[in-house]
C-alpha cells in the first residue's frame, strides 16, 4: 500500500537494519556510477549465505544516524570510495567524510572494511579510501579486512576481483556464516509484462514525462533536455581525428553556469549495437516490460526507469559498451549450450592467476563489450531481462565547459575529440563522443551543470598563466571571453599567459583565429604554442614553459594564478615538474622549498587543475 512505501521511506536505514534483520551496511562514493555498481555486487554476494545487505547512497541519509550502528547486533560496515579530482570525496560522500572525519561518532563494535576507488595517474592516489579506513579504526571500529586499493589507471575491475574473492570468505569466516549453495543463481529482479497503453520511459531518468515538462534544478537524477545550437568541426582536412565544438542551447531552463563548470551530456547507445544485440538474442524489441526487485524491502524497485521497452532500456539506461564485467561473464556463462564457451567465460570471471591473465587481455587489453563477448561466443544467450539486470548503467560524461555566460548565458560551448579507433578488426567508438557527432543543430540532448572550484581569480588584474594542449583549452576560452568582457566594460585587466599544444598548426589548431583576435584585443597578452609534429624534434607546452622561465617566474612571484587543463597522465605530471624546476633554477628554491611552494600554491588556489585521464 502506498503508506507502507511512504512509513518505509521515512524510515532510517538504521530501523531497516535493525528490522529486516539485515546487519551488513554499504555505502558507496560514486561519481560516474561504479562505486555504486560494486556496492550492488557486494550486497548480491552476501545472498550467497543468505545474507542481506542495506545499500545506502550517503546522499540520501543523515548522516549523524551512523552512530547508531552500534545498536546493529554484529554490524558490518563496508565503505566503497572513490576518490574524485584532486583528492577530494565524491559529490554524494561529502557529508559523510566530513561528518566521520569530525571524529565524533563512537563506532566501537562495528566491524569495517574499505574498498577504495582511485586513479594512479592522479597525485592524490585512493585518498578518501586511505583516509576512511584509518578514520574508521579511529572511532574504534574493527578492520576485519585489508583496504582495497583499486586503479582505474590500470585494471580496476581487477583489483576489485581480487579483493572481493577474498574479503568474502574472510567475512563469513569473521560471522561463523554458512554457505547456501543454493543461491548462486538468484536474480534480483524480475521481468512483469505491462500492459498496452501504459506510459513507458522514452529516456528520461527522474519522472516520466521529465523532457516535456522540465523542472529545475536539473542535476544527475533529474537533467535538462537542450537544444544543439552549434556543431561544427573544429580540425582541419589535413587532420586525421575528429574534434567538435558544439554548443547547447539552456534558453528559458534557468540554469546558470560561470567559466571553469563542466557540463554532464547524457549520451545514446548506436542503434547500430542494441540493433545487433536485438538479432543476436532474438527477443521483441519493442515490447514492455517493468523489472521488479523480488527483494521487497531493497530500497532500489528497478534497476532503471521503468516501465519502459528492451529498445529504449538498451539505448539509454544500460551500458553495451564497456568491458564487460567479470561477475557478468560468470553469470551468462550459464546460458551457453556449448561446454567449452561456457567453461571459457568461467574462467574469465575467476580470480586466479589463469583467470586474472586472460581476463586482462580478452576484456580489458582488446576492449570486448556484451556485443564483442555476445558475437564471439554464438551458444551464450542470456535472457535479455538478465542481461539488463547484470549491465552497468548508461553514465553521462562530464567536459569542461568552452565558453563564458558573459558572452552568452544562454548558450554552453564543449570541445572534444572524437574517439574512435581499431583493435583488429573491430572499430571501437567512444560512446558520448560518436553520440555527438550525431547531435546536428536543432536536435537534443540531456545535460546538466555540475559546478567546479576552477575559478578565475576574483580580481579582474590578477594575471592568469593557462596550460592546456588539446581540448585542454577549453576553459580557458570560457576565461578568455570572461576577462574580455570585463575589458570591454572598461575594467582594468592583468596580463593573461596562454600555453596551447596540439600536433600541427594546420592540423589540429583549435580556436586559432579566436585566440589571434584576443591577442589583437589585448585580452590574451602571451600566447605560446607548442606544435609536437610539426618539426622533427617533438615541442610540448613544457619546453616553452621552460623557455620563457624568467617571464613565468616573475609572473608567479608577483601572484599570478597558474591553471592547467587536459591529460593527467603525462601532460600534467611533465608540467608540474618543469614548473618546480623554474621554481629552483629561477627562483633560487631548494629542492624541498620548491615542492613546498608548490603545496602552497595548490593549497591556496593559485594552482588549480582540471585534468582527466
Ligand atoms: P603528441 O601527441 O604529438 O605527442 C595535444 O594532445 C598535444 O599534447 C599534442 O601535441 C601532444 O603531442 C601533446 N602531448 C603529448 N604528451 C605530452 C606530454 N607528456 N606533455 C605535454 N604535451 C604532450
Amino acid at each position: 500500500t502506498p503508506s507502507a512505501v511512504a512509513s518505509k521511506s521515512n524510515q532510517s536505514f538504521i530501523d531497516r537494519m535493525k528490522n529486516e534483520n539485515r546487519q551488513v551496511l554499504i555505502m558507496y562514493g560514486s561519481q560516474t556510477g561504479t562505486a555504486e555498481e560494486m556496492s550492488g555486487r557486494l550486497a548480491k554476494d552476501l545472498t550467497r549465505y543468505s545474507k542481506k545487505a542495506v545499500v545506502v547512497d550517503p546522499e540520501d541519509i543523515e548522516v549523524e544516524d551512523l552512530a547508531r550502528l552500534t545498536e546493529v547486533e554484529d554490524a558490518l560496515l563496508v565503505l566503497c570510495m572513490a576518490t574524485y579530482g584532486e583528492g577530494d570525496p565524491t559529490d554524494n560522500a561529502v557529508t559523510l567524510v566530513e561528518y566521520l572525519n569530525a571524529g565524533d561518532c563512537d563506532l566501537s563494535g562495528v566491524r569495517f572494511a574499505v574498498f577504495g576507488l582511485g586513479n594512479k595517474t592522479y597525485e592524490h592516489f585512493n585518498e578518501i579510501g586511505i583516509q576512511m579506513d584509518k578514520q574508521l579504526e579511529k572511532l574504534g571500529a574493527k578492520r576485519i579486512f585489508h583496504l582495497g586499493l583499486g586503479d582505474d589507471d590500470a585494471n580496476l575491475e581487477e583489483d576489485f576481483m581480487i579483493w572481493r574473492e577474498a574479503f568474502l570468505p574472510k567475512v563469513a569466516e569473521e560471522f561463523g556464516w554458512e554457505l547456501n549453495t543454493e543461491a548462486e543463481t538468484m536474480r534480483q529482479y524480475q521481468l512483469e509484462p505491462v500492459e498496452e497503453g501504459k506510459a513507458l520511459f522514452k529516456g528520461e531518468f527522474g519522472r516520466l514525462g521529465a523532457y516535456e515538462r522540465p523542472r529545475p534544478p536539473f542535476d544527475v537524477k533529474n537533467p535538462y533536455l537542450a537544444t544543439v545550437a552549434i556543431n561544427d568541426e573544429l580540425h582541419t582536412e589535413h587532420s586525421d581525428r575528429s574534434c567538435r565544438h558544439i554548443e547547447f542551447s539552456v534558453e528559458g531552463s534557468r540554469i546558470r553556469y560561470e567559466a571553469g563548470d563542466h557540463l554532464a551530456v547524457f549520451p545514446t547507445n548506436d542503434s547500430a549495437l542494441v540493433d545487433r544485440l536485438i538479432s543476436i538474442l532474438d527477443f521483441e524489441p519493442d515490447r514492455a516490460f517493468r523489472l521488479v526487485n523480488v527483494d521487497e524491502d531493497a530500497s532500489k524497485r528497478h534497476p532503471f526507469p521503468c516501465p519502459t521497452t528492451f529498445r529504449t532500456a538498451l539505448s539509454h539506461y544500460v551500458d553495451i559498451c564497456a568491458p564487460v564485467k567479470s561477475h557478468v561473464l560468470k553469470a551468462i556463462s550459464e546460458y551457453c549450450t556449448d561446454e567449452s564457451e561456457k567453461e571459457y567465460l568461467n574462467k574469465l570471471s575467476v580470480a586466479n592467476e589463469e583467470g586474472l591473465k586472460e581476463y586482462a587481455r580478452y576484456i580489458v587489453k582488446e576492449r570486448r563489450s556484451i556485443v564483442d563477448v555476445l558475437t564471439d561466443q554464438k551458444t551464450c544467450k542470456p535472457p535479455i531481462e538478465y542481461l539488463l539486470e547484470l549491465l552497468p548503467r548508461l553514465q553521462a560524461r562530464y567536459y569542461s565547459i568552452a565558453s563564458s555566460p558573459r558572452v552568452n548565458e544562454e548558450k554552453i560551448a564543449v570541445c572534444a575529440v572524437v574517439t574512435k579507433y581499431t583493435i583488429g578488426d573491430r572499430l571501437i567508438n567512444g560512446v558520448c563522443t560518436r553520440y555527438l557527432t550525431t547531435k546536428d543543430a536543432g536536435s537534443k540532448s540531456p545535460v546538466f551543470v555540475r559546478k567546479s572550484t576552477m575559478r578565475l581569480p576574483h580580481r579582474t588584474t590578477t594575471q592568469v598563466i593557462m596550460i592546456g594542449p588539446g581540448t585542454g583549452f577549453a576553459p580557458f576560452r570560457g576565461f578568455l571571453q570572461d576577462r574580455q568582457f570585463h575589458k570591454n566594460a572598461g575594467k582594468e585587466v592583468g596580463a593573461m599567459h596562454l600555453y596551447y599544444g596540439c600536433r600541427h598548426p594546420d592540423h589540429d589548431y583549435i580556436y586559432k583565429e579566436e585566440l589571434e583576435k584576443f591577442q589583437e584585443d589585448g585580452v590574451l597578452t602571451h600566447l605560446n604554442c607548442a606544435f609536437s609534429r610539426a618539426q622533427e624534434k617533438k615541442i610540448y607546452v613544457q619546453d616553452r614553459l621552460w623557455e620563457t622561465r624568467d617571464r613565468i617566474w616573475e609572473s608567479i612571484n608577483a601572484g599570478a594564478h597558474v591553471y592547467i587543463c587536459g591529460d593527467a597522465r603525462n601532460m600534467a605530471r611533465d608540467v608540474q615538474a618543469t614548473l618546480q624546476k623554474i621554481f629552483r633554477e629561477v627562483g633560487g628554491k631548494s629542492e624541498t622549498d620548491a615542492v613546498a611552494y608548490f603545496k602552497d600554491m595548490e593549497k591556496t588556489k593559485r594552482y588549480q587543475a582540471d585534468v582527466w585521464s
